[in-house]
């Protein structure tokens, strides 16, 4: 078992309580949790900084299939980055609506790249990049 470390944190009163008020809506039942997983997400957001360090990432993008190519070439961009996307999950929403969700892997930087020319083709309506991790490094 991981060896567990206490130790004191001095904080203004008022930035306490916003604090205790944000993890509470959050769903922690204590402090302890809440700030390791702070510390965890600054951990992974200097890993996607490093950029020569390989991690993981995950697209989503919301499109209309019906409009003109745009299906076929959000396909041939996946087809040509093919080693990067280890997994590709497609819900159809409704009659003209699709889901595509890509899990990449890769340096942060050239996941942040793709992403950003997936968000950006014309006709997609939504794109997000949630930044994640190999998980290595964390505990
Ligand atoms: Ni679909």
């Amino acid at each position: 078992m991981e060896k567990t470390t206490r130790f004191g944190v001095s904080l203004d009163q008022e930035l306490l309580k916003s604090f205790d008020r944000l993890i509470r809506k959050r769903g922690y039942t204590n402090r302890s949790e809440a700030i390791r997983d702070l510390i965890r997400n600054q951990l992974v957001e200097t890993e996607w900084a490093e950029t020569n360090k390989e991690t993981m990432g995950v697209i989503s993008l919301v499109y209309n299939h019906e409009r003109r190519e745009l299906a076929n070439k959000l396909i041939d961009f996946q087809h040509h980055h093919y080693l990067a996307i280890v997994s590709a999950l497609h819900v159809h929403l409704d009659h003209h609506n699709c889901l595509e969700v890509l899990i990449v892997k890769g340096k942060g930087k050239q996941i942040k790249k793709m992403a950003d020319k997936l968000i950006s083709t014309r006709g997609v309506k939504y794109g997000s990049l949630a930044p994640a991790t190999t998980g290595k490094k964390l505990v």
